[in-house]
């Protein structure tokens, strides 16, 4: 099959010793996400048709993890022998491609699509082997530095293993962000040793092999110290979450979302929230979560995967709500515990009612219909039906498959019927 361009390569083929884990590291997630799902999109956005992801240790949790993704193949790398021979790997995927590829680095989900977009336009208009997307940051520890003659042009990469005090004292990085144009890079790459600290073949080495190639090779500093965040250790992991949870924040409040307590909300990637809605301290909202307009959580609502409120819920202090829907109007204030349940418009669920929605091998559904009340310390056990506007007294337990008829008022322990609203 033909490779349309432009090409990603995304190294993600080592294990990340540091991070002390069995997961393959660039599947450690940041607000709710792997981080190489950040990388992806970044590569995406920036315009790339075909990303081809590196991998080796724990191959198969990736392959698990990136199923389905039409654009995305796979290039596996047996033995880590340094990020050089990880793009050497690619060569036989990519026979016949010729133009540009933009590698990057799958521990840096902080990558955002416009600085990449700007370097594969640069690198087309300049006619450049390689591009290198450089930031200048307070502290290089970790990184490549950029080295530059006194004029400015960029001479190497040195890594921090391999470089002198004066070199190390250098704050232009690599992020390891490079657009090179194929097939020079696969020359280059046949040229490079492993004469270094830690004898391994560099893709750091390549810009320079090709410059001696006579090959154009420009380094420009498009990167924000921001973007670049590798994450080698749990800390780094930590730092990185922090920054996306602001981004995510901010692109609701930009949305019209107001957020009372920024630093004492946490907002999943994946989440939706419309206009108007107030999202107040201590709130969690967890995965794919759809929150309407004009709604207001928390303190210390926690909404999980599944969890979709319509226009103008509440949810309110030490609600749980987790694959479920609310319809406009729910107000479930306190207490509550909603799972497995579909919850029809301005329903009021009481304080400390729950669904009891998992036997202990099974989880049921609970349907509310509009306009019922749910009682105070009302417990509905699932699977189970309430008609629309009935009442389910406070303390009462419905047990399962009693379901409660259209206007019916239930009470007691199992809950019975007292009385029929007219219709
Ligand atoms: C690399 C760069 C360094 C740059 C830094 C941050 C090299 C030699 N150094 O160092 O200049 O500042 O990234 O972007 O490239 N990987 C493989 N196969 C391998 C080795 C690595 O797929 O054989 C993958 C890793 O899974 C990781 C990425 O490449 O996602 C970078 O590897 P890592 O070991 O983190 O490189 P750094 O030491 O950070
Ligand atoms: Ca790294």
């Amino acid at each position: 099959m033909a490779i349309e361009g432009p090409v990603a390569i995304i190294l993600a083929a080592g294990q990340g010793k540091r991070m002390n884990s069995d997961r393959a590291k660039v599947l450690h997630e940041v607000c709710g996400r792997p981080m190489i799902s950040y990388v992806v999109d970044a590569a995406r956005g920036a315009g790339a048709k075909t990303i081809v992801v590196v991998v080796g240790y724990a191959a198969d949790q990736l392959y698990e993890a990136l199923d389905g993704e039409p654009d995305i193949r796979f290039a596996v790398q047996e033995e880590q022998l340094g990020t050089g021979h990880a793009v050497k790997v690619c060569r036989p995927l990519l026979e016949g491609y010729e133009g540009p590829i933009l590698v990057l680095v799958g521990d840096e989900p902080l990558l955002r699509p416009e600085p990449l977009a700007d370097l594969l336009d640069r690198q087309k208009r300049e006619r450049a082997a390689c591009l290198l997307g450089t930031a200048e940051v307070d502290d290089p520890t970790g990184f490549g530095r950029i080295l530059r003659d006194s004029a400015g042009r960029f001479l190497r990469i040195v890594e921090e293993r391999d470089g002198t005090p004066e070199e190390r004292a250098i704050r232009e990085v690599n992020p390891s962000c490079y657009v090179f144009e194929l097939p020079a890079l696969w020359e280059a790459l046949e040229q490079i040793g492993t004469s270094n600290a830690q004898g391994e073949y560099y893709l750091t080495d390549a810009p320079e092999q090709l410059m001696r190639m006579d090959r154009k090779v420009l380094a420009l500093n498009v990167l924000s110290a921001d973007d670049i965040l590798g994450v080698n250790t749990r800390q780094h992991l930590a730092q990185a979450g922090e920054i996306m949870q602001a981004r995510i924040q901010d692109h609701w409040m930009t949305e019209g979302v107001s957020i009372v307590d920024p630093r004492n909300t946490y907002i999943d990637g994946r989440a939706q929230i419309g206009r108007d809605t107030v999202v107040r301290p201590f709130s969690v909202l967890d995965g794919a979560v759809k929150v309407g307009d004009r709604c207001k959580i928390g303190p210390f609502a926690h909404l999980r995967p599944g969890a979709e409120l319509a226009d103008d819920v509440e949810v309110g202090a030490f609600v749980e709500v987790s694959r479920s829907t609310l319809d406009a109007g729910v107000v479930v204030r306190h207490l509550a515990y909603l799972g497995d349940a579909r919850v029809g418009a301005n329903v009021n669920v009481g304080c400390g009612a729950i669904t009891a929605n998992f036997d202990g091998e099974r989880k049921h559904a609970t349907t509310i219909g509009a306009d019922a009340h749910i009682g105070s310390g009302a417990v509905l056990i699932a699977p189970v039906a309430v008609g629309e506007g009935a009442v389910v007294g406070a303390g009462a337990v419905v047990t399962k498959n009693n379901d409660v008829p259209k206007g019916a008022t239930v009470v007691g322990v199992p809950a019975r019927p007292i009385a029929t609203k007219s219709e």
